[in-house]
């Protein structure tokens, strides 16, 4: 029974788009949580909007509930997913948890298409940059549990190969 590969981090630092890759060249199974959650409840940011951010909290404690049962899959969390202490525990102990990092710089760079902000109201604000900032504070302890893969001037294929070589070393070792 094959363990899951759980990718975490902030927004931006291509938890989805590296999982996909990583996933393919495993020859696992790929699952992504917001997906899951817009197509059970529609766009991210018309939950955030008209129902509030703990509606969508509660939403990612059902998925976690899911897909801690899940195996084989390479699973790119949302941002805040990790961030709350069940979810993070369920999913630590269903396979090995990375956490990508990225500057604000390359964050920002990231995610200026509207669309990619769109689908992020957290950072639906007038200054993005003070916005990152003290989400990054607020959540650097939590991300710092993990451990940590930098995505910084890295292809997504670098990102992936990253991960996939330290799975084999820890095999091995
Ligand atoms: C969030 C990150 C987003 C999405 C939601 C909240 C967060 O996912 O789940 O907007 O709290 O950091 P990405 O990390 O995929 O952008």
């Amino acid at each position: 029974m094959g363990r899951n590969i759980i990718l975490t981090g902030f927004m931006g630092t291509g938890k989805s788009s590296v999982g996909q890759v990583l996933a393919e060249r495993l020859s696992m199974n790929f699952y992504d949580t917001d997906i899951e959650i817009e197509k059970q409840y529609g766009p991210i940011e018309q939950i955030f909007h008209s129902l509030g951010e703990s509606v969508f909290r509660g939403y990612e404690r059902e998925i976690a509930h899911i897909v801690s049962e899940f195996t084989n899959t390479v699973i790119a969390t949302g941002g805040g997913f990790m961030v709350d202490q069940e979810n993070a525990d369920l999913l630590s102990s269903s396979g090995r948890v990375f956490c990508l990092t990225a500057s604000i710089e390359e964050i920002l760079e990231r995610l200026t298409d509207q669309s990619e902000v769109a689908a992020r109201p957290l950072l639906h604000s007038e200054d993005s940059v003070a916005a990152i900032s003290a989400l990054l504070v607020e959540r650097k302890g939590v991300y710092g549990e993990f451990e940590q893969v930098k995505t910084d001037g890295k292809t997504l294929e670098e990102v992936a190969g990253e991960i996939s070589s330290r799975l084999v070393k820890s095999e091995l070792s």
